[in-house]
């Protein structure tokens, strides 16, 4: 039942119908501010201070996807390079490690010009090796947030290109996808850094587990692949049971929290379990989205919880 409403509303998703209606509703605003870090630079940089000052890292994300014009995927460039001076002006800037930084930023390569025709390949690696130059102009990272999965050959090539010059960008591998206990193999490298998360698009049965134990079970399977070899691993989610395992395996293969490896969790879900990791230890990184392009980004998050749309379909129909 959960998995055909979390369909349902991905498919909804994409119907401009659905996105007027949401986007124009009151009651998104609220449910917006508890999932994205504001509208601007100067918003998300403020609450990436706070998380900060929490003793948590950050990773933002300023949203977009789906880029389908040139002039657009050099607006989001140029976003995150305003959005890293910013960050280096508030002082939040500073590398841990000769891997990791107090703050990074999160690039999806489709807001950079991926699915811009024959050319968008070469469109978003030249975008994202500016991002990557000007994040490590100013002692952050990149990581490449992993798409729907007709993008990942294309994403995992260019991070490839892009660790020749940066070796620090990070990759993103979806546990839902048959192939990625393979990708994890290949990325457990030393000097690797790998988000692992479950995934968020809609995907076929042919290139994905459809049910929520098999992507767990994949989860798990990948922590142990991530876990044993040399790479840096960074556990996304915020299920309980999959950060238990994943600090048990760490601590079986000898990597130490606060050193080897990371947590990572979205901004607004378990902000207290985000604090208790981190005082327990734990670099617990928030995945920070700003910007005015958060439906998507609102959607798949919607689609996680069904007592979310629940909340949010009540409050469209008396409301909206
Ligand atoms: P699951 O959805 O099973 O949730 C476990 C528990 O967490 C729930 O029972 C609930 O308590 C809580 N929870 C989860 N979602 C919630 C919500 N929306 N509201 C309130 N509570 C919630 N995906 C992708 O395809 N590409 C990417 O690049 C990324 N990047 C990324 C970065 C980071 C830092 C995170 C944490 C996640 C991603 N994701 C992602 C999203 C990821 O694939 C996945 O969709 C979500 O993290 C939800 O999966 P969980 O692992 O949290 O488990």
């Amino acid at each position: 039942m959960e998995g055909l409403l979390r369909s349902s509303i991905l498919a909804a998703s994409r119907s401009k119908g659905v996105e007027k209606l949401v986007t124009n509703a009151p009651v998104s605003r609220d449910v917006v501010r508890r999932y994205v870090g504001g509208a601007t630079a100067t918003d998300a940089i403020d609450a990436a201070r706070t998380l900060v000052k929490d003793g948590l890292t950050v990773t933002l994300d300023h949203l977009g996807e789906d880029t389908t014009e040139r002039a657009q995927a050099d607006d989001v460039a140029n976003a995150y390079r305003t959005l890293l001076t910013g960050l280096d002006d508030a002082g939040l800037t500073e590398r841990l490690g000769p891997l990791t930084a107090r703050v990074e930023v999160s690039v999806k390569l489709s807001a950079v010009g991926q699915a811009l025709g024959a050319d968008g390949e070469k469109i978003a690696f030249d975008h994202a090796r500016d991002i990557c130059a000007a994040a490590e102009a100013v002692g952050a990272t990149v990581t490449l947030d992993a798409e729907d999965h007709t993008t990942t050959d294309s994403t995992l090539g260019i991070l490839t290109d892009l660790r020749e010059e940066f070796p620090a960008t990070g990759a993103v591998v979806q546990a839902y996808l048959h192939r990625t206990e393979g990708d994890c193999r290949d990325l457990a490298k030393s000097g690797s850094r790998v988000r692992l998360c479950k995934g968020a698009y809609k995907e076929p049965a042919s290139v994905a587990y459809q049910r929520s134990l098999d992507v767990d079970l994949s989860y798990v399977r990948c922590i142990n692949v991530l876990m044993a070899g040399d790479g840096y691993p960074m556990l996304a989610t915020h299920d309980p049971r999959l950060v238990a395992i994943g600090v048990e395996r760490a601590k079986a293969h000898g990597k130490q929290a606060g050193r080897d490896f990371e947590l990572q969790m979205l901004y607004g879900i378990r902000p207290n379990e985000q604090r208790r990791l981190a005082a327990d230890g734990h670099t617990v990184r928030v995945y920070l989205p700003y910007g005015a392009e958060w439906y998507g980004y609102l959607m798949r998050r919607l689609a996680e919880r069904p007592a979310n749309v629940l909340f949010f379909a009540r409050s469209l129909i008396s409301k909206g």
